[in-house]
């Protein structure tokens, strides 16, 4: 049986001030022994999660990482530095990254890789644009994105990682997949991991991202093939957040 997860993206919001009544409250209302919880935040407030979080059941991590090890690479973040701040978790791929910083199927797998090779769990994101899905191509690109990385990291890897499907029409819209669309595309990725490996595809989790929220997540997390959720909007007011949590 997977472990359910949920994952908070905070993208580019919050402040140390705003942050730290975020952080105690995740801290707070998140108990040992459920599902797994993780927040990724910004690289300046790494330091300020493991300070909050620390020794608690809230793991935390960033929301990209460097295809890098080390180097003179103005601006990036290494794999390796994070491991500094104890983070678990790195996010690649995510549709923001892809669309507005250019980031292509290989440079994803390189950053999937050198999180991995660091010791920091990469939660690879994958998932179609609005046209996509309308011209029917939805499998076909997430299968593309998929097999990107599945190309230069190996199956194995991802017996190391967490998947998640986040269909861009749905990230900050309002507009949520409906349970039997995400669990089609859920179900997909499982058996494509299957072709490869059936005990990786049963063991690894595959999380929904877009427009959840407290009143849908129990819909979604009760799909068969829906391990849990990454969390935009919603993590950034605890108690939605730890509604969600508590829906998976
Ligand atoms: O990575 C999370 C994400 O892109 C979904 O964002 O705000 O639609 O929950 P949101």
């Amino acid at each position: 049986m997977r472990k359910s997860f949920v994952a908070g993206n905070w993208k580019m919001h919050g402040s140390l001030a705003s942050n730290l009544g975020l952080l105690n409250a995740v801290r707070s209302g998140t108990d040992a022994g459920g599902i797994d919880v993780a927040l990724c935040v910004p690289y300046p407030y790494l330091a300020q999660a493991r300070s909050v979080l620390g020794g608690s059941a809230v793991a935390w991590g960033v929301q990209d990482v460097s295809e890098h090890a080390t180097g003179a690479y103005t601006g990036e973040v290494s794999a390796t530095m994070l491991t500094d701040f104890g983070c678990i978790y790195a996010i690649v791929g995510h549709s923001e990254r892809r669309s507005f910083y250019g980031d292509t199927d290989t440079v994803v797998a390189a950053k999937f890789s050198a999180a991995l090779k660091a010791g920091v769990t990469p939660i690879l994101c994958v998932g179609e644009t609005l046209a996509e899905r309308e011209a029917d191509i939805t499998a076909a690109v997430v299968t593309r994105q998929l097999n990107a990385v599945l190309a230069v990291a190996g199956i194995g890897a991802l017996a190391h990682a967490v998947v998640a499907y986040e269909p861009v029409w749905a990230i900050g819209t309002g507009r949520t997949a409906s349970p039997q669309q995400a669990q089609q595309v859920h179900a997909l990725i499982r058996a494509r991991i299957a072709q490869e490996d059936a005990g990786v595809a049963q063991g690894v989790r595959i999380l929904y991202g877009g427009s959840v929220k407290p009143s849908n997540a129990q819909e979604l997390f009760g799909q068969p093939d829906i391990d849990g959720g990454l969390i935009g909007g919603a993590s950034l007011v605890a108690a939605d957040f730890l509604a969600i949590c508590a829906a998976a």
